[in-house]
């Protein structure tokens, strides 16, 4: 059973046909690499995913579950966690308070009281995902005050701390220098191979190449090419796409 599927999933909004009939799944323990040129749909594909917008028409299985009509928070609560294209940190909260409270939300369902002094289940979850992502030096600074790589790592931190059993990401190495991409393509192949399923929107083709174990295209909200991520990579509908665009 594919961890998520997408069947026939049409987005639009009025005139504009944001997503237009795009089928693709995410096999367990797959890292699934998304690219396309600006406009081409990516974000509106996960939105739709995540409930963020509503489907005009298709299906979306989750581990077999049809979750077309799910709400968000619902969504959550059942391990489908994505980070956004722009950073959403609360800047006046500590990079920690800003993962606990991640944590706390989206993981209250797997809480449970234990004695004073103890510590919760989501510090726990809190504290292994800062770790995780290299963050415990700066667990106590706010987030305004670190570079942007870091700060996107403490999103992924974020979706890491809810025990996501999938993470989409839109564009994580996005306004990065190459040796913060390479730090977090570094985490995102460590997370993967640790057995986490994902779907990574991104249009730096080469690190999509090296992260992912199968590509998706699309254009103009439609599915151009999907497989294999090289020979997907050099097909020459795909190559037409790019030309051109920002990758
Ligand atoms: N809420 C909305 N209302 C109207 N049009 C929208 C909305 N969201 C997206 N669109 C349009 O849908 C199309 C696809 O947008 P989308 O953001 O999914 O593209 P993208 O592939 O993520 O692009 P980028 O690479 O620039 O992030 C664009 O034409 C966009 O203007
Ligand atoms: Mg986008």
């Amino acid at each position: 059973m594919s961890r998520l599927e997408l069947q026939d999933v049409r987005v639009h909004f009025g005139g504009v046909k944001a997503v237009d009939g795009v089928s693709f799944a995410v096999e367990p323990g797959q890292l699934v690499g998304m690219v396309g040129p600006n406009g081409s749909g990516k974000s509106t594909t996960v939105n739709a995913v995540t409930r963020t917008a509503d489907l005009t028409s298709g299906r979306i299985t989750f581990d077999g579950e049809d979750v077309s009509t799910v709400r968000p928070h619902v969504l959550r609560r059942k391990g489908l966690v994505r980070t956004f294209q722009g950073i959403r940190l609360i800047p006046e909260l500590s990079v920690r308070d800003n993962v606990r409270l991640a944590a706390e939300q989206d993981g209250s369902r797997r809480r449970w009281r234990v004695g004073r002094g103890e510590k919760l289940p989501s510090d726990t979850a809190c504290d292994a995902a800062l770790e995780r992502l290299d963050l415990l030096d700066v667990r106590d600074e706010a987030p305004s005050a670190l570079p942007y790589g870091t700060q996107r790592r403490v999103e992924i931190a974020r979706a890491l701390a809810t025990g996501p059993r999938l993470l989409l990401l839109d564009e994580p190495v996005a306004g990065m220098n190459r040796a913060e991409r390479e730090e977090i393509a570094a985490v995102l192949t460590d997370l993967n191979s640790d057995g986490l399923s994902m779907l990574v929107i991104e249009h730096d083709l080469r690190l999509l190449l090296a992260l992912s174990d199968h590509l998706v295209v699309l254009n103009f909200g439609r599915l151009l090419a999907q497989g294999e991520p090289a020979a997907t990579a050099a097909l020459p509908e795909v190559r037409q796409a790019y030309l051109g665009s920002a990758a």
